[in-house]
């Protein structure tokens, strides 16, 4: 019979800890509301004690979930299982997620505790969880570079002493995938309850495996998948949701097993995190990539038209790419909009589709073609901050013998602020001006990036800063056809979003 393999996403966790992925509580619930409707089992919504903004959005999403279970990952230590779950307690259906060490290097140099204290420890913290909830998942942290017997002693002891999931995380992202099946292999012939939990997978990328890895794990009985959207992750990330999902599908017979993953869901999902983190896919990233379905040599074309599957293994549809392209501009009406968001993807509320329309059509003044990528841009672009300051009104001069100049006014709770300042182009002037109406709120600015959304020399330009205030580090996003304005919206979203933190 065909398995279900549960789809754990830890993009909130995993993902949203690693450098310039971080995200605001508003974005990181517009996240999980998204991976709710793609249909994923469980979302690690965080770590709770590890910080109050942790524990705050732990809370905020298990409150906001409504099918999905919520979990919080916490050490094997009562703190952090409190932590947990007082943040869970509202969930419908809450994991507490206990992790400890279960590798001789990890026994040795970080946790300095013998195998026995180890093995204590952990059946200590299932149960002091179980006090709490029945969904119980325990991870044997750097579980393949264990001693498979001790390994073997831990999940067997954990399962007696309740829990409902064992993970067995690559940590390091260190072995090969025959390696994966072999260890899952054993521990289902070695751990004499192992019927009364779900194995997990929990792979990282080091080595580039992660899903194949993965996919290892389910071939040998795991039933439960941990990964990330887009791969976000520590160091090269974790293994990605849209490939191992899409490998499942497309190679159902290799596995027998399918997910509950609705993937038409797949291309908005990736496109939301990416454009929240500010990053794009890189050319040839699996599934979501801008070539993923691309064929350019003639011999791939002709195969493709005369019979897709000569070269296409899975089609651009079921991931919700839509192939139909639909020139929109002035003239369309709002019911054309609503049919092409929708094909997109995207269903808006009434006030969210207002507020979008504005923009469409403050767009398409200054645009004569509108494309499904301004549309998703329009739509992915909000401001997920409380709006401090807005932007209303900019001059910039600029010539190439002196220093730019730039006229700020920028509001406030009503109130209006301007300064000029200079600055070595126009860009640096107009931050050099915003700098001294909100007071250096930035420490540093560590990255600025320039995208276009679409092709042609009127495309929408979408800017990305990186910018730092002591021990935080966001994002801010700018979109205009017009650069300038973009690099100076993108400012003002980030100190905005410093001020919110
Ligand atoms: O990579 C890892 O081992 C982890 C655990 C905490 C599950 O992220
Ligand atoms: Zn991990």
């Amino acid at each position: 019979m065909e398995r279900r393999i549960k789809i754990f996403d830890t993009t909130l966790r995993d993902g949203e800890q690693a450098p310039g992925c971080s995200m605001n509580l508003n974005e990181k619930i517009e996240v999980a509301k998204q991976l709710e409707l793609l249909g994923v089992d469980i979302i690690e919504a965080g770590f709770a004690i590890s910080s109050p903004g942790d524990f705050k959005s732990v809370e905020a999403i298990a409150k906001e979930l409504k099918s999905c279970t919520a979990a919080s990952l916490a050490r094997a230590v009562e703190k952090d299982i409190d932590a947990a779950y007082n943040a869970l307690k509202h969930a419908v259906s809450p994991r507490i997620h206990v992790f400890l060490a279960t590798s001789p290097i990890h026994m040795q140099y970080k946790l300095k505790m013998t195998p026995e204290q180890v093995l204590e420890k952990a059946v200590f913290a299932v149960k002091y969880a179980k006090k709490f909830c029945s969904d119980i998942e325990f991870s044997a942290e750097d579980a393949m570079r264990s001693e498979p017997e001790f390994l073997a002693k831990v999940v067997e002891a954990v399962i007696e002493a309740g829990a409902t999931t064992v993970n067995l995380p690559d940590t390091v992202g260190y072995c090969a995938p025959q390696e994966i099946f072999d260890r899952v292999t054993y521990i289902r012939n070695n751990v004499t309850n192992i019927d009364k939990a779900d194995i997990s997978m929990h792979c990282h990328n080091d080595l580039g495996m992660a899903v194949a890895n993965s996919f290892a794990g389910v071939m040998a009985g795991a039933t439960q998948v941990e990964c990330t959207v887009n791969g976000l992750g520590e160091r090269a990330g974790n293994a990605a949701l849209e490939e191992i999902v899409m490998a499942i599908k497309t190679r159902r017979n290799l596995v027998n097993a399918y997910t509950n993953i609705n993937t038409q869901q797949i291309n908005k999902t990736s496109k939301l995190v990416y454009s929240i983190i500010g990053h794009t896919p890189a050319l040839t990233k699996p599934i979501v990539g801008p070539n993923a379905f691309a064929h350019e040599s003639g011999i791939h074309q002709h195969g493709v038209l005369a019979e897709r599957s000569t070269y296409e293994i899975m089609c651009p549809e079921e991931l919700g790419i839509p192939q139909k392209k639909l020139i929109l501009g002035k003239h369309s009406g709002k019911h054309a909009l609503v049919d092409r968001l929708r094909e997109l993807g995207y269903t808006l509320t009434d006030e969210e589709f207002e507020d979008f329309y504005k923009r469409f059509k403050e767009l398409c003044d200054r645009k004569k073609v509108v494309s499904d990528s301004d549309i998703e841009a329009l739509v992915n672009f909000k401001e997920r901050t409380e709006s401090k300051y807005s932007l209303e009104f900019f001059d910039v001069h600029t010539t190439k013998s002196s220093k730019s100049t730039c006229v700020i006014r920028l509001k406030r709770d009503n109130e209006i602020f301007e300064e000029v300042s200079l600055g070595d182009g126009p860009i640096n002037a107009a931050y050099n001006a915003i700098d001294k109406i909100t007071g250096n709120v930035c420490d540093e600015m560590s990255s600025y990036s320039i995208q276009s959304v679409s092709d042609g020399n009127d495309a929408l330009g979408e800017v990305t800063v990186r910018l730092r205030s002591g021990d935080t580090t966001i994002t801010g996003k700018g979109l205009s056809t017009d650069i300038i304005e973009s690099s100076i919206l993108a400012y003002i979203n980030g100190i905005n979003k410093l001020l919110g933190f």
